[in-house]
């Protein structure tokens, strides 16, 4: 089992080094697990001055699974659009054709009272959003800048969907929901957009080859409302490519912290790149302040879906589960009482569970 492991920027480094630190407890353990490192975002920018250095393409091409930790920074932030670390993430989404973005936002018992929402409104959520992950208006054309004929600057993108991308997605889905309690709800705009009335002409057709799932349609400011007002009526959300980036920073909360979110974003052929849903917190990396379970979480899914290895994603969960249970908390999910810990000190708490 090969990994590609790509730290990127900001706490990218910081929570990879205690994810590396299970990988390799589950190896010592005797799994076949065997990684190597590759710069994205800025740090690819820093030694090859692309964002997605050709080796590291490469790297993650000879690779059966990638784990990713953040990218992007305020030093970036002024380079123009094709050198920015944000799109060497994009493009190898898009190189490795990883079109079905998994978001589980699952709150733990132990962290309800860390929720943003009263407990009773999010204990016992488990919630799936599945983001199209390779269209929509992150990679529309045309877009750009022009000038109007006032002569006055603009900046436009295009939003986006074929038929073909829709079913796919659609199906992974209806697939999920089917596994789980067959109710599926698909996010979109089809009061507004065109694009997202192609969206529900699409996933309507789909939903006649799966009988037992129940399809229901939202539009997505309700649902960015119905998140927060009752988030238990949800099981999986299903939606494009930019409402679910949002969408999915929004359920973070309903789990106590961004810091505790994992994904998966898989191919056709489960190969997948797991990475947390944050980014590179700049406002706090190099401090030993990030909470790296969402990052170790997303290793347990690496193991799940890529590998099919459910015993160790399982003993990979179940020690964060410990960990919380023990009272370890890092600054984000830290309450009156409970144990305040550092990103290394999360990491020996959970190598410890383990
Ligand atoms: P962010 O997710 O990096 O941070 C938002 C807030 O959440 C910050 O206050 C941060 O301290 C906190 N936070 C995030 N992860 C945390 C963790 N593990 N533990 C504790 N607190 C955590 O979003 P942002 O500030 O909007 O973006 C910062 C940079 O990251 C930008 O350059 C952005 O483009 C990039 N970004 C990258 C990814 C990615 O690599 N997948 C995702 C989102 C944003
Ligand atoms: C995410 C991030 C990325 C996105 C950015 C950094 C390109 O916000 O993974 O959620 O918008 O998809
Ligand atoms: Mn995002």
């Amino acid at each position: 089992m090969k990994i590609a492991i790509l730290p990127g920027d900001g706490i990218g480094p910081e929570i990879i080094s205690q994810a590396k630190r299970v990988l390799q407890t589950l190896r010592s353990d005797g799994l076949s697990l065997e990684w190597e490192l590759g710069a994205i975002g800025g740090a690819g920018y820093e030694s090859s001055k692309d964002p997605l250095p050709e080796d590291t393409i490469n790297l993650t091409k000879a690779a059966d699974a990638v784990l990713l930790g953040a990218v992007g920074g305020p030093k970036y932030d002024s380079l123009p659009r094709a050198m920015r670390p944000e799109q060497g993430l994009l493009r190898i989404r898009k190189e490795l054709g990883l079109f079905a973005n998994l978001r589980p936002a699952v709150v733990f018992p132990e962290l309800a009272s860390a929720s943003s929402l009263k407990s009773e409104l999010v204990e016992g959520l488990d919630l799936m959003i599945l983001r199209e992950l390779t269209g929509d208006i992150y990679f529309g054309q045309p877009r750009g800048r022009r000038q109007t004929e006032s002569g006055e600057d603009e900046g436009f993108d295009t939003m986006r969907y074929s038929v073909s991308e829709i079913e796919r997605i659609a199906r992974v889905a209806f697939d999920i929901a089917q596994k789980r309690n067959g109710k599926l709800c698909s996010v979109d705009k089809a009061n507004v957009l065109d694009t997202s009335i192609l969206w529900r002409e699409v996933v309507t057709k789909i939903s006649e080859e799966y009988p037992t799932v129940e399809l229901t349609h939202m539009y997505v400011d309700n649902a960015a409302m119905q998140l927060v007002r009752e988030p238990k009526q949800f099981d999986v959300i299903l939606t494009g490519n930019i409402f679910g980036d949002i969408l999915s920073d929004e359920a973070s909360m309903l789990t106590g912290s961004i810091g505790m979110l994992p994904s998966a974003s898989m191919d056709v052929n489960r190969k997948g790149l797991f990475e947390p849903i944050h980014g590179s917190a700049p406002d706090i990396s190099g401090k030993n302040l990030a909470n790296p379970l969402a990052t170790i979480l997303s290793v347990s899914m690496m193991l799940k879906y890529t590998f099919n290895e459910v015993e160790a994603s399982q003993r990979v969960e179940s020690a964060v589960k410990s960990v919380l249970s023990q009272g370890f908390r890092t600054p984000d999910i830290y309450q009156a009482g409970s144990k305040r810990v550092g990103t290394q000190e999360m990491g020996d708490a959970v190598i410890e569970a383990m």
